[in-house]
């Protein structure tokens, strides 16, 4: 996988999605049995630039690559000459000088693959307005740990079933044969990403479909949820939460999951609003461990990217 990008996971074989999961448990085992620096890219820098705010990501791969032993570079693109008007390829021609790997967090997944296009080293998708794929890689390594199983998770995605986040849910399912229910309005039914997905569904057993009864979360194994109003969507937030309201996910909603089901949120949660208090506060919820998987996630994708 040396030297690839990792802009959606699409691009990425359903075997190399479980190397990538196997790598992140190696790394969290070896974590807490004391062994945290593993400079297996010594000297090397990784380059981070962020258009939109971010806490978990920055940090957690911040802190992946130093301890693979990287240097990092964070910037957000109103510090680069981005903000004044560079072009992304000259800023990608430019960087690729400097760094062995960019990540970039970006309001438009265009300019991801624009940077990926004329960079000459590996490029990181920190989170665009299509996919975000370093949180599913955290949240199927947290469901594998609470599960028991990588495989034939049972997963119910409540709300903005149109956003990176169900998106990305929707790519990691279909690599690992996932029963994915996106439960949300119909007017945010992303209808083509399901048929991108039909070729690796057929090959895993996948089952990926759209529903707007919130019933449908009854037996699954985990009940997921983000944002009513992402980052880049302020305009609509009105809208989008009386659209929304009728899919929170509160404690009628995981009684309705059932007492197996997992609460899961990439953070950060808008409390009372896609999730009450109750549920994220409750034995159901994992998002602590979720969130702590962003660190040993990060590290194996940098790990096996970085030339
Ligand atoms: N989950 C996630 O990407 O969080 P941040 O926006 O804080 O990076
Ligand atoms: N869907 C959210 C995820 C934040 C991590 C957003 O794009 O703002």
């Amino acid at each position: 996988m040396r030297g690839r990008d990792l802009l959606t996971l699409l691009e990425f074989k359903p075997p190399e999605v479980e190397h990538l999961l196997e790598l992140s448990r190696d790394f969290k085992r070896r974590y807490y049995a004391g062994e945290i620096y593993i400079p297996i890219h010594r000297g090397k820098t990784a380059m981070l630039i962020f258009e939109k705010p971010s806490t978990r990501t920055r940090v957690s791969t911040s802190v992946a690559a130093y301890q693979l032993g990287m240097n990092v570079v964070v910037a957000s693109s109103q510090e680069l000459q981005l903000g004044r008007g560079e072009t992304v390829a000259d800023t990608a021609r430019t960087l690729s000088r400097y760094v062995q790997v960019i990540a970039a967090r970006v309001y438009r997944h265009e300019d991801l693959e624009e940077l990926a296009r004329y960079a000459s080293v590996p490029v990181i998708n920190l989170l665009s307005d299509k996919f975000h794929p370093l949180q599913s890689l955290a949240d199927a390594l947290t469901l594998w740990e609470h599960k028991g199983r990588l495989r034939g998770i049972r997963l119910a995605f409540l709300g903005d079933v149109g956003n990176n986040m169900a998106a990305s849910l929707a790519v990691i399912g279909a690599k690992l044969g996932w029963e994915i229910r996106l439960i949300g309005p119909k007017r945010l039914w992303n209808e083509r990403l399901a048929s991108a997905l039909a070729e690796d569904a057929a090959a895993t057993g996948a089952n990926i479909y759209f529903s707007e009864a919130v019933e449908d979360v009854k037996g699954v194994d985990a009940v997921y949820t983000d944002v009513w109003v992402s980052m880049g969507f302020e305009k609509e937030a009105e809208e989008r939460v009386r659209l929304l309201s009728p899919y929170q996910v509160n404690r009628r909603v995981m009684e309705l999951a059932g007492p197996q089901a997992v609460f899961l949120h990439c953070l950060p949660a808008h409390r009372g609003q896609e999730v009450t208090d109750e549920v994220i506060d409750g034995p159901q919820s994992v998002v602590w461990d979720q969130a702590e998987n962003r660190l040993h996630t990060a590290k194996a994708a940098l790990a096996a990217l970085t030339p």
